[in-house]
């Protein structure tokens, strides 16, 4: 019951998941350089078998697929999303695809070397019982990794904008029913699943305006929605973006949120 209301909940328009899918693709490019750090660091060079929670259109599947030995299995609540992975990731042949839920994985006890997900605690109805699910399945000794959990709650940026600037620090997320503070809750999230925690911050560079341009340019229609549906009228919306391109192009504007990460190792009983 569970799994079909999370499945109903991420089902999207034609239109809407083809943006996602674009978003997707551009995070996963712009967040590579932090996250490869993660997975070697959890060990996946040498896991036999790793789990990939969330794993939406495959994009970040797909690395991990790249930088293990093993095999990798992806699996997410939508099955839309799983269409798109299968096309993503038809060239990885140590990869396996599946619909099923968070919650509740449908896996034995201690069966991964790793189990990982990006960007999905944020969006969990209960982000807890999901670590524990990782921890479950993940073998003694063997890794959980969460990454890029953000935390608009340590969202720095100059110059402000008094009426749209509350929309992205957290008020847009919410709206969608994710939980813009989940990065200072991995440490709390993994401990209490039985997991011998490290955590931190993925992303310590801020980046040059030159790129923060580029990012915008590209997901321009995501932001422009959001503002949207937070109620900001047009004329706002349009002296914001002029403000904020021109912030850009003079190279005063500075931008800054942290993505957190926690490895998790289960302990050997
Ligand atoms: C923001 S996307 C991230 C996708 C992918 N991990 C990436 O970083 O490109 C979150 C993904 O988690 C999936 N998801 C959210 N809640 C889920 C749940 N309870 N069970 C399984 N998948 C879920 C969504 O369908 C979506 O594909």
């Amino acid at each position: 019951m569970r799994l079909r209301r999370e499945i109903e909940f991420h089902r999207r328009s034609k239109e809407d998941l083809n943006d996602f899918i674009k978003k997707l693709e551009l995070q996963a490019l712009e967040t590579a350089e932090e996250r490869i750090p993660l997975y070697l660091e959890a060990g996946l060079k040498d896991a036999k078998l790793t789990l990939d929670v969330g794993c939406g259109s495959g994009v970040v599947t797909r690395d991990i697929a790249h930088f293990t030995k093993g095999n990798v299995i992806g699996i997410d609540g939508s099955p839309d999303m799983i269409e798109v992975a299968e096309k993503v990731l038809k060239d990885c042949r140590n990869v396996k695809l599946m619909v099923g839920g968070a919650h509740r994985l449908p896996f034995k006890n201690n069966t991964f070397d790793i189990v990982t997900c990006n960007l999905l605690l944020m969006w969990a109805d209960n982000p807890q019982n999901v670590v524990n699910e990782m921890a479950r399945i993940v073998k003694p000794g063997g890794r959980v990794l969460a990454s890029l959990e953000p935390d608009y709650g340590g969202k720095l940026h100059w110059p402000e904008n008094q009426k749209i600037d509350p929309v992205f620090a957290g008020k847009a997320i919410k709206k969608k029913g994710g939980d813009p503070h989940i990065g200072r809750k991995l440490r709390f999230l993994f401990v209490k699943a039985g997991l011998d925690t490290k955590v931190g911050i993925g992303n310590t560079r801020i980046w040059s305006c030159e790129e923060d341009k580029s990012y915008y340019l590209h997901a321009r229609d995501f932001y422009v929605k959001a503002l949207y549906d937070a109620g900001l009228k047009e004329k706002d919306i349009d002296q914001w973006e002029y403000e904020y391109l021109k912030s850009l192009d003079e190279g005063v504007q500075l931008n800054f949120f942290p993505q957190f990460y926690a490895i998790g190792t289960k302990p050997k009983a």
